[in-house]
């Protein structure tokens, strides 16, 4: 018996992640292969590293792609760092700091928890008050775009104070990295993980780290060996740096999409592409908001890749994403843990962010909800077409 070939349906992918890849990063997938110890793949490997540290503002010379998605990154900067009995203060606001501190005890680490509603931000204020009362703590780790809620978590003052506690910082940029600024420099960030699909636009399987030599110093002095094997930092530095020991096998139709979907952002450059997520969230929400939906996050934190929207009381959350995806082909994102049911989360990420996918999808939200019963306000449709119109075309 032979399966038939393979042919899944034709999405358009507007949820948390994956996005929508590039045609270009999937035909440098179909690129023939070379050995991962090749010439040709260590310049590749290199390029890759000199571009993510463009995009992640940062003279780390320790930036590489880790095999493995977002998670085996977070998995990969606690491990590295925690040992047992250490504290380490995590600002949770939502389902991926929640894993984080699943990490953390995992580490046999102490979590220390300062808490926000989801939707909303954790304050410099909350983190600095426990921090006094904490006595020595090893890092303060922090999620920058909070994909479950589409929080936006301000860095600088966070850098600053652990700086300051000579403590380090350790930040999630999963859902950030292509899509808003990440300046690890600035903002003084000793480690940080990202994902390759989310704003890269790739697919999922790689997660882009950078580590301080700050970090790597407190790795330096650890007093037991990093737990993990595959995820220590010190080994994969020797594979990733001049030495190129060998410690596993790269996946290198990944590190050749990664590189083609680098190259993508920097032609497009950082400030253009931040520019152009914003735009096309503006849109959605004047769409969204016209048809008298209601935004999670207030407009002041509200990242622009990640659009969560209450749902409407009488409306079911799963009769409308399947009639979206079955009748239309979008896929968008329910809600996680505490939202489930009753947010939707729209993604405007990286390649997948573009004024064809905002009308789309607004006009297939308001058939359904129409269709189901709901009246709206306006029409979003106009309303956005009205924001692309005032706006300078992107
Ligand atoms: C903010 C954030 N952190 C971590 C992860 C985990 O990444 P992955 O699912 O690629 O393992 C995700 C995935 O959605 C995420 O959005």
């Amino acid at each position: 018996m032979y399966y038939k070939d393979l042919n899944p349906g034709k999405r358009v992918l507007m949820g948390p992640g994956p996005s929508d890849v590039h045609p270009r990063v999937l035909k440098a997938m179909a690129t023939p292969l070379v050995g991962h110890l090749d010439p040709d793949f260590l310049t590749i490997m290199n390029e890759t590293k000199v571009m993510l540290k463009e995009i992640f503002q940062t003279e780390n010379e320790f930036t590489i792609a880790l095999s493995g998605t977002g998670s085996a990154g977070m998995e990969a900067c606690l491990v590295n760092i925690l040992e047992p009995g250490d504290k380490a203060i995590v600002c949770v606001n939502g389902l991926f700091s929640e894993r984080m501190v699943e990490i953390v005890k995992r580490c046999q680490a102490e979590p220390i928890i300062v808490e926000s509603e989801w939707g909303t931000i954790v304050e410099t204020e909350q983190v600095e008050r426990i921090l006094k009362k904490a006595g020595k703590v090893k890092l303060i780790a922090v999620v920058h775009a909070e994909t479950s809620t589409g929080a936006c978590q301000p860095l600088e003052e966070l850098g600053a104070l652990a700086k300051k506690a000579n403590t380090l910082f350790v930040v999630d940029t999963v859902t950030s990295l292509g899509g808003i600024p990440v300046k690890v420099d600035k903002w003084q960030i000793d480690v940080t993980y990202s994902g390759t699909q989310k704003c890269l636009s790739c697919p999922p399987g790689l997660s882009p780290v950078s580590f301080s030599e700050n970090a790597f110093s407190v790795i330096n002095h650890r007093k037991h060996k990093i737990q993990s094997w595959y995820l220590d930092v010190k080994l994969l530095r020797d594979y990733w740096g001049k030495e190129r020991f060998y410690h596993h096998t790269a996946p290198i139709s990944m590190v050749y999409a990664l590189r083609e979907a680098l190259r993508l952002v920097l032609q497009e450059g950082l400030e253009n592409r931040f520019a152009r997520h914003k735009f096309h969230s503006n849109a959605l929400v004047a769409g969204l908001e016209a048809m008298g939906l209601k935004m999670v996050v207030s407009a002041d934190y509200r990242l622009p890749e990640l659009n969560a929207v209450y749902i409407p009381k009488e409306i079911n959350d799963l009769t409308v994403r399947r009639a979206l995806l079955n009748e239309y082909g979008i896929e968008i994102g329910g809600g996680l843990g505490k939202f489930k049911g009753k947010v939707w989360r729209i993604g405007l990420m990286g390649y997948t962010s573009k004024k064809e996918n905002v009308m789309l999808f607004l006009s297939a939200l308001e058939d359904i909800l129409t269709y189901l019963g709901y009246k709206t306000n306006e029409r979003g449709i106009i309303a956005a077409a009205d924001i692309y119109r005032k706006q300078s075309k992107i």
